[in-house]
């Protein structure tokens, strides 16, 4: 069972949506959660009060870069990121392992972890799996992740089984080096796009016991690296339909807000997306009325509020003139305020997901949603 006492709250018919609460550390989450990006203890542009306004409870943030700078001995001297960041919600860290392969160029991959070169002083330095999980001790998150190995969506059936395989022993090592710590855990299904190794991943890591302990959680991983979006919701489906009922499940990186609500409609539970954060850095919008990209002179004149059917502070307070000129302008008060738009739009889909599945009305809301979603991402 559990150390994160998840409980299905309902789960929606004609759909394989489900709302569910469970506990951390730092208190109650209730799912489906989207988990806004804070790889370095802080979620561009924004403060930890900014976020609470745009309704965020858990943060993501990376061992990887945690681990460079500022270093296991900061966050000891803590106890941990919460105390260094004041942020006393939960946070959730990834492993290292999908940032060696996506942002690190002199990587090699062996039984024993990833070795890679530094990008603060170009250090050699070999991520195992019980380095990683030690990193993340010294954070001192409520959800730690697995070391696992990502590759290409495209790779060859020999050579995603070889990869899954080394996550699987990884993931036991990880299992084994929490040893006595109250933290959670959450394995990785990994298996590119190839059904038979994904199912074997999902298998296998349920079933995964170190001293009659399991995972807390299963998280999809190896998605939103390139392959399409349909091959992404088919094997989201394949891997949640493995997935026992009563952990939560965590789709990592995706995605879009329609991508959110197609895997909602498959069965995960959380998500975290560097996507919200991006398009305020570049000028674009979720909006009611469908995206906008603020640069365009178009709103050059307007007087009218960014969306109106949005309470956050950026729309409450600042014309789209204003905010087309803050980005036009380069400053940085522009980033802060899309971006808290955009997390706020994140966050309040989630709410309206989530209530529409614990209402009974989840597959009308999923077909109307989606149609609005899927004209925006035009
Ligand atoms: N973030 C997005 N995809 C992945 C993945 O496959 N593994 C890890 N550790 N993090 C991810
Ligand atoms: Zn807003």
């Amino acid at each position: 069972m559990s150390r994160l006492n998840f409980k299905l709250e309902a789960t929606a018919s004609g759909s394989r949506a489900r709302a569910a609460t469970f506990t951390t550390l730092h208190g109650e989450v209730q799912t489906p959660i989207f988990m806004p990006v804070g790889t370095q203890a802080t979620v561009k542009n924004q403060t930890v009060e900014s976020l609470k306004t745009a309704g965020s409870n858990v943060l993501l943030a990376n061992t990887y870069h945690l681990l460079l700078r500022p270093g296991a001995e900061v966050m000891r001297k803590f106890d941990g990121i919460h105390k260094f960041m004041n942020w006393d919600r939960p946070v959730l860290t990834d492993s290292g392992g999908f940032q060696i392969f996506s942002l690190s160029h002199h990587r090699e991959m062996n039984e024993k972890g990833a070795r890679f070169l530094s990008y603060v002083d170009n250090r050699p330095i070999m991520l195992t799996p019980e380095l990683s999980i030690d990193m993340q001790k010294a954070i001192n998150s409520d959800i730690m992740m697995v070391l696992d190995q990502c590759i290409e969506s495209n790779a060859s059936h020999k050579d995603a089984k070889a990869a899954m395989e080394l996550t699987h022993r990884w993931a036991k090592r990880s299992l084994e080096a929490r040893g006595d710590s109250q933290q959670s855990m959450f394995g990785i299904v990994q298996g590119a796009c190839y059904e038979d190794l994904r199912k074997q991943s999902a298998d296998v890591l349920t079933n995964l016991r170190v001293n009659g302990e399991g995972f807390d959680g299963l998280a999809i991983g190896g998605l939103a690296v390139g392959e399409t979006k349909s091959e992404r919701e088919d094997f989201t489906a394949i891997a949640t339909e493995m997935l026992p009922e009563n952990l939560p499940r965590y789709l990592m990186g995706v995605g879009t807000p329609i991508d959110i609500l197609e895997a909602v409609h498959r069965g995960v539970d959380m998500f975290d997306c560097i996507i919200p954060n991006q398009y305020a850095q570049r000028g674009v919008v979720f909006t009611s009325l469908g995206n906008f990209q603020m640069r365009r002179s178009v709103y050059k004149f307007s007087e009218e509020k960014l969306d109106p059917s949005c309470d956050c502070l950026t729309c409450t307070n600042y014309s789209r003139a204003y905010l087309h000129h803050l980005m036009k302008t380069d400053e940085p008060l522009g980033w802060h305020l899309l971006t808290l738009h955009n997390i706020t739009f994140y966050h309040r889909l989630m709410r309206e997901i989530r209530m529409n599945i614990l209402n009974g009305t989840f597959l009308d809301f999923y077909n109307r949603k989606r149609k609005e979603l899927v004209m925006s991402d035009e």
